[in-house]
């Protein structure tokens, strides 16, 4: 009997509800599936009040989070497969799955394993993939899948659904701007990705090294938005070492540091990048090598390609 393990952390239940999708195939194909809830040692807020989740933001950035309690005993078992469910803070992995994968539990679970990478967040998940895979590979797993579900909405309109969704808990329709966050169609949908897994764990093609989740429309990457990221990132490591000097996560002392960084934040999400999406497109014949370029990178391991949809989506 194969057994695959699912290591997930959410806060809204999103994720919660893309892995029930996912694996729910595999258990009626008689797999056993064992599920693991990261818990951190002292729970994040849901919703967030405003300063703790700037709060959040340098040791998110950094890598350096807050521990988790130890995983339940039944995760001891040997898997023939991880499936890592994980989210966004800040351009970075959220905090409870980095900490997973540098704490001990991490590196005894991933060792040798193949493993299915699953990331929901509102769109911008392109860098953050870049640190989960070099913590992946420093526990020692082989990540053979990458699977992206993302805000489709207007990149615009989830700047204003998305944090009101952090801050009220509330994600329905609101001022004509769509629901925030991954629809209920594609959370349905991402059984096609557990129908897959089952068909290939028959098959034993976990241990080949190759992605098993191709042709499935794993990821959809916008290069353009890779781009934002990266001058996302170079300033959250600029800005994180600043909040960092005035104390640790908690500490009022920190407050007027996260207060700039919050004005820093809404400027940049209203300003520069809007500017540079335009700048963009106006530069896009002088780009384009690069775009496609970018969006190769981001599309591997599983690809955006649509080819076997029919043979595995058989969500209604
Ligand atoms: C502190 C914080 C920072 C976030 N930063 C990002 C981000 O940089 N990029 C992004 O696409 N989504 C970001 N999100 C959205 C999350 O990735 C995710 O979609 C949302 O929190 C719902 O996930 P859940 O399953 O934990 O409820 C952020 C959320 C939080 C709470």
């Amino acid at each position: 009997m194969k057994s695959i393990l699912v290591v997930h952390y959410s806060q809204s239940g999103q994720l919660s509800g893309i892995v029930d999708a996912m694996t729910r195939p595999l258990s009626e194909a008689g797999i056993r599936v064992h599920v693991e809830t990261l818990q951190p040692q002292q729970a994040f807020p849901f919703p967030w009040p405003f300063f703790r989740f700037l709060d959040v933001f340098p040791e998110s950035v950094r890598l350096d989070p807050r521990p988790n309690l130890p995983l339940s005993p039944a995760a001891d078992a040997d898997f023939d497969l991880v499936i890592l469910a994980w989210q966004v803070w800040y351009l970075s992995p959220s905090q409870p799955v980095t900490a997973f994968l540098q704490g001990a539990d991490g590196k005894r679970l991933l060792a040798g394993k193949p493993v299915v990478s699953v990331v929901a967040c509102r769109n911008m998940w392109m860098t953050a993939y870049d640190k989960l895979v070099d913590l992946v590979r420093d526990a020692g797993g082989r990540l053979t899948d990458h699977v992206a579900f993302t805000d489709n909405a207007h990149p615009l309109a989830t700047f204003i659904t998305t944090p009101r969704w952090m801050f009220t808990g509330r994600r329905d329709r609101f001022l004509g701007l769509p629901a925030a966050g991954v629809t209920a169609d594609e959370t349905a949908a991402a059984a096609r990705f557990g129908h897959a897994l089952a068909a290939a764990l028959a098959r034993d093609e976990q241990d080949s090294g190759a992605p098993m989740l191709t042709g499935l429309r794993a990821v959809r990457v916008n290069p353009r938005l890779v781009i934002s990221e990266r001058a996302g990132q170079r300033a959250f490591r600029v800005w994180s070492g600043f909040v960092r000097l005035f104390g640790k996560p908690g500490q009022w002392r920190r407050v007027p540091a996260l207060a700039l960084f919050a004005v820093y934040l809404v400027a940049l999400i209203i300003t520069v990048v809007p500017l540079s999406l335009v700048l963009q497109r106006t530069f896009a014949p002088l780009l384009r090598r690069r775009l496609d370029a970018l969006r190769l990178r981001y599309e591997q391991p599983s690809g955006s390609g649509a080819a076997r949809m029919t043979e595995h989506d058989r969500t209604p």
